[in-house]
């Protein structure tokens, strides 16, 4: 093997162990891993599992929200939620049948939401206004009329 082989390898296996080292530090020091099965539920016992068995607002104070929100053919439950400006609002949603999407247009709010899975995203409201929610994941015949309003105050 010449020399510059040589010095190619030691110094490409270095770049690999490095970055294998930084995901490991990651992972397991920092706790940057992917969520594994902690977000999941049984789709067929949503209305029997909390939080989703009373779905709705959750004042947290400090204008924080916590919105706990089913998705099912063709409904956001609840729908018509309100808000004051400037409340930041964490999502916790999933859906009771097939895929689902949410998108907040002028927003970052854009995720699918599944059965079986456990969603959740935080937004927070700076600008007064009606939001559009609209499902974004193609979900049946309905699917162009499942959408819902958020109003900021
Ligand atoms: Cu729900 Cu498309």
């Amino acid at each position: 093997m010449s020399k510059l082989e040589e010095i190619w390898m030691t110094v490409s296996i270095g770049i690999l162990v490095i970055f294998m080292v930084i995901v490991g530090y990651q992972t397991y020091a920092l706790g940057m891993g992917p969520p594994s099965h902690k977000e999941t539920i049984d789709p067929q016992e949503v209305e029997q599992t909390a939080p989703f068995d009373n779905p709705g607002l959750i004042d947290l104070g400090d204008n924080q929200y916590e919105l706990v929100m089913t998705l099912e053919a063709f409904a956001f439950n609840p729908g018509n939620v309100e808000v004051p400006v400037g409340a930041e609002v964490e999502f916790t949603m999933t859906s009771k049948d097939v895929s689902h999407g949410i998108q907040i247009p002028g927003t970052n709010v854009n995720a699918m939401v599944l059965p079986g899975h456990i969603q959740k995203i935080t937004q927070t409201f700076d600008e007064p206004g009606e939001y559009l929610v609209v499902c974004n994941e193609y979900c049946g015949v309905g699917h162009q009329a499942m959408f819902t309003t958020i109003t900021v105050k």
